[in-house]
């Protein structure tokens, strides 16, 4: 059985649309304070994701112990793992489960698969990456 946690900022909801294709148990990570303009998020959350400052998002519950494999989807910012995917994972720790990693972006992804690192236990196996640009799969 899956689990899978996505997050989804832009009006397409690109990251989303991915993550519902997936069979298995769906959890959206969703900011407390959605900031609506998208020039307000490039500023804000752009900063907050390369600053590695902290983020708030509405409380979720998981029981991790139902799920053999974890796939991650979200928005690439800055290249790199967004703000609220990783403050998820900060804040939520699992181990010994196969996972998936997806990013969705529009081609600037140079840092996105790295920047997962020590978000994820290493009795975890990263078992694919996957990248969509453009919400193409590469
Ligand atoms: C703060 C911020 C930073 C972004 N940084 C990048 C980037 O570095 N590279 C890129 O290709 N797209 C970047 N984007 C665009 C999104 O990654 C892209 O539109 C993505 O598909 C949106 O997914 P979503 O619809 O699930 O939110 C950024 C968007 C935001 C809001």
């Amino acid at each position: 059985m899956k689990a899978i946690i996505y997050h989804s900022m832009s009006k397409k909801k690109t990251s989303k649309e991915i993550a519902l294709k997936i069979e298995g148990d769906h959890f959206e990570i969703k900011p407390l304070k959605p900031i609506n303009t998208y020039f307000f998020q490039l500023i804000v959350y752009g900063f907050k994701t390369v600053a590695n400052k902290g983020v708030k998002y509405e409380k979720m519950d998981i029981d991790f112990s139902k799920y053999e494999e974890i796939v991650f989807v979200s928005p690439v910012w800055a290249g790199r793992v967004n703000a609220f995917m990783r403050q998820f994972l900060k804040d939520n720790r699992f181990h010994d489960k196969k996972v998936t990693i997806i990013g969705s972006c529009e081609g600037g992804y140079d840092k996105y698969f790295e920047s997962y690192k020590g978000l994820i236990d290493g009795c975890c196996e990263i078992v694919e990456k996957q990248m969509y640009v453009k919400g193409v799969k590469e």
